[in-house]
């Protein structure tokens, strides 16, 4: 059974289906909706969507369930009560049962034909906030499988999703880039058709977004459309994406799972030049204050940018056109190695954590080592 149809199902009828599980749940609310109508965005995006470096979809039903309970919050719930009129107990069970019969009736439906009935609620004009998400989430779950990916160009919803990257409501927006990040995953030919709308600087632009949850999306989108695609990572640097990671990576007050994805692509990017020697490495890579921003990461007091960024110099390190004594002079990277070095010594004192900092300090050891050899080589 698809989860998609149950995800597609909650949100839709998200009050009553809420409501009508709560009920059964030993009768721990009254019966009002638990979740307004009026979903706003982040009520929709998981809260933790992108703590993880997935792009964080909701790994069970169970959990989707949970955090739709769990994800309302008091005042919000007292204020929709009062605005939302109680259901009587015979709507409420008419309710339950319509939500029965579509189940089943979607049982039956194939991929293709629910992708159409999203695409054709994305393109109608009328179709309710609400819907819209509805839609786009069940898409984002029938993108996964790459032959419904593929499909979904053919059936006219790369060109539907896309237009919704213009929505007023950043949520829409957040959520249709996450379509087109999930499609993209390992998936050149789709990599190629949204290479074709040219939608990528659209994308880039909206990392910087002020709604993080937008920027969070878009970069997860941005990431999964260059990765191990040249002409989109030629594109990426061409619309002027390097400038726009290097933003992110030298602001402190960026949020930090933006800035942890932006190491990520760094080093996705750089990765990809060393896996094709015989590619031109971009003047991109040769920014000084690119890497000295990403060197100074080091510091961070977050434990996973600072392994990222560690990661990232290792990458950096091997590239052809990086120079060792930008690094020593520039960058003053054998400081930044010691004083990590250091840090990670005390932090080794928790118990809890040390099979972890153990962890980055061997991926420290091995800049340190690629770093003394790179400075003996030049
Ligand atoms: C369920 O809730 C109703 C209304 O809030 C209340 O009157 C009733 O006693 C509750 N039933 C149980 C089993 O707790
Ligand atoms: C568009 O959406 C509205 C509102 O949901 C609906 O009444 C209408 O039938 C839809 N139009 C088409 C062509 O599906
Ligand atoms: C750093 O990021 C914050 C938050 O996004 C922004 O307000 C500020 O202008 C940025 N600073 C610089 C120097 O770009
Ligand atoms: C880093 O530490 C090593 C060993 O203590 C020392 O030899 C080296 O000079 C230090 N490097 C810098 C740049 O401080």
């Amino acid at each position: 059974m698809k989860r998609t149809l149950l995800l597609a199902l909650i949100l839709f009828t998200a009050a009553t289906a809420v409501a009508a599980v709560a009920e059964t749940d030993n009768n721990l609310t009254s019966r009002q909706p638990l979740l307004s109508t009026a979903v706003d965005e982040s009520d929709l995006l998981p809260p933790d969507a992108a703590l993880s470096d997935s792009d964080g979809g909701f790994p069970s039903m169970d959990s989707m369930l949970h955090w739709a309970i769990s994800h309302s919050d008091p005042e919000k719930l007292k204020e929709s009560a009062q605005s939302h009129q109680k259901l009587s107990p015979s709507e409420l069970q008419k309710r339950q049962l319509e939500i029965k019969e579509i189940m089943e009736k979607t049982k039956m439906l194939s991929d293709a034909e629910l992708m159409k009935i999203a695409i054709k609620d994305l393109n109608n004009a009328s179709t309710s906030l609400e819907d819209r998400y509805r839609a786009l989430l069940e898409l984002l779950e029938l993108v996964e499988p790459l032959d419904n990916a593929n499909d979904l160009n053919k059936l006219g919803g790369l060109h539907a999703v896309t237009q919704e990257l213009k929505h007023y409501d950043s949520g829409i927006r957040a959520t249709a880039a996450w379509v087109l990040g999930k499609a993209s995953q390992n998936n050149p030919t789709f990599q190629q058709q949204v290479l074709e709308l040219g939608v990528l600087s659209r994308l880039i632009a909206m990392v910087k977004s002020s709604s993080i949850e937008e920027g969070i999306k878009a970069l997860y989108a941005v990431s999964a459309l260059t990765r191990n695609n040249l002409a989109n990572q030629e594109l990426f640097y061409a619309e002027g994406g390097g400038l726009m990671l290097q933003d992110i990576l030298r602001n402190a007050s960026i949020d930090i799972k933006l800035r942890r994805k932006a190491v990520l692509l760094l080093t996705d990017l750089a990765d990809y030049q060393l896996e094709n020697v015989n590619k031109d490495e971009p003047p991109f890579f040769n920014n000084q204050d690119l890497l000295k921003s990403v060197v100074d990461l080091t510091a961070s007091t977050d434990l996973d940018l600072q392994e990222k960024a560690l990661v990232a110099i290792k990458s950096l390190l091997q590239l052809r056109t990086t120079k060792a004594r930008v690094f020593r002079d520039l960058c003053a990277l054998g400081d930044a190695l010691n004083r990590t070095k250091e840090l990670l010594h005390d932090l080794m004192a928790d118990e809890d954590q040390r099979d972890y900092v153990m962890d980055v300090e061997n991926v420290r050891i091995e800049v340190e080592s690629i770093y003394h050899r790179k400075l003996e080589n030049q």
